[in-house]
């Protein structure tokens, strides 16, 4: 007998993200091969349109898992009784611009969502905020949903972490499969501190592997940190298969389980490595049981805490930026 299907929440459902995404979920890329589900899409009134297109080509593609689809403009029936929840829906950043600068344009839209979480989601559902700024996206949507438990709350930092793994396996020449204990601290934005002191390759040491402090500071961290702002001007547009990509692992891996691996989630800040409590934080985390626990007590040398304190300011000043919704 197949399992009851799981209600998966998708804004932004015409947008270039779900696109990508949507098929993946529908495949059982996220929540396993033997788990159906059901879409519930959200969009602006004007997409609906462009969002029936999408649900023509997924009923096109005779998804054994795919139980049902809702189309809808209005948040409280798309996050009804939703287990997990993926706010895409967002106004992406275009050339010349830094995430910060969509705050102002998105802020308003995670207020509205987070209310309507907090009325009508599972009270078990699992949040992932990817539109950005995602971090203070993703704060203003757990003020604003009082009722939810704060650490069902979580933004986007595995695409920067992916992208962190990519570039020291090709330094490396290593596998990686075998890399890990990598971390993208603090904030989606070119603050972020992709930082592999811990980092192991089947046990040994990656730093003694590279040993290269001059790559690690003047190559990998702004390469790692400016990848979004390089894809946009490839491309001409935001990252988009690569980011649905990250948020089926982060995803995946918070339901799931990371079997002991590190993972970096933002994820509401506990109060520690000195980071003030319920400030959403890239830190690194393993995940067992559809919970997550924040690897603790690593040594943070002064270049890590003068970069981790960089991206806490960032933060804080976005937070400040949007003191006025909260109440
Ligand atoms: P897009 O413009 O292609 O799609 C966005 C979609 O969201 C559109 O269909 C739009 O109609 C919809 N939308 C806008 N406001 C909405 C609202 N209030 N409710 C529901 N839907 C709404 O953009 P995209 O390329 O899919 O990117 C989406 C967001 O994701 C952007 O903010 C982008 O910057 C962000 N992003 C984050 C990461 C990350 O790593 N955290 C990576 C890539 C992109
Ligand atoms: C990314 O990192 O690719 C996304 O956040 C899009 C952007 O604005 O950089």
């Amino acid at each position: 007998m197949s399992k009851p299907a799981q209600r998966i929440a998708i804004s932004g459902a015409a947008g270039q993200i779900a696109y990508s995404l949507l098929f993946r979920i529908a495949n059982g890329d996220l929540l396993g091969k033997d788990q159906p589900v059901i879409l519930q899409l959200l969009d602006l009134p004007q997409a609906q349109a462009a969002v029936k297109g999408v649900v023509m080509e997924l009923e096109d593609c005779a998804f054994g898992l795919l139980q049902d689809i809702i189309i809808t403009d209005d948040p409280k029936i798309a996050f009804k009784d939703a287990d997990f929840v993926l706010l895409v829906g967002a106004r992406p950043r275009s050339k010349g611009m830094e995430r910060k600068d969509l705050l102002s344009a998105n802020a308003e839209i995670f207020t509205v969502q987070g209310r309507a979480l907090n009325e009508v989601a599972s009270r078990n559902v699992k949040i992932l905020v990817v539109g950005n700024p995602a971090n203070t996206n993703a704060y203003i949507a757990m003020k604003s949903a009082p009722d939810l438990p704060q650490k069902n709350f979580t933004s986007m930092m595995r695409l920067d972490h992916n992208r962190a793994l990519s570039q020291l396996a090709a330094q490396s020449g290593q596998s990686i499969t075998d890399i890990e204990k990598i971390i993208v601290w603090g904030n989606h934005s070119p603050t972020m501190y992709p930082d592999f002191r811990f980092a192991t390759v089947n046990g040994a040491s990656l730093t003694q592997m590279i040993n290269d402090e001059t790559w690690n500071r003047e190559v990998f961290m702004p390469t790692v940190a400016k990848r979004g702002t390089a894809v946009i001007e490839a491309r001409g547009l935001s990252s988009a298969a690569s980011a649905a990509n990250a948020a089926i692992d982060h995803m995946r891996d918070w339901v799931l389980g990371s079997n002991g691996r590190w993972v970096t989630m933002g994820v509401p800040s506990n109060g520690a490595y000195g980071i003030p409590k319920e400030l959403l934080y890239g830190f690194p985390v393993t995940t067992a049981n559809g919970e997550y626990t924040l690897v603790s007590d690593l040594e943070i040398d002064a270049f890590s805490r003068e970069r981790m304190d960089l991206a806490l300011q960032e933060l804080l000043e976005e937070q400040n930026g949007v003191k006025h919704l909260l109440g």
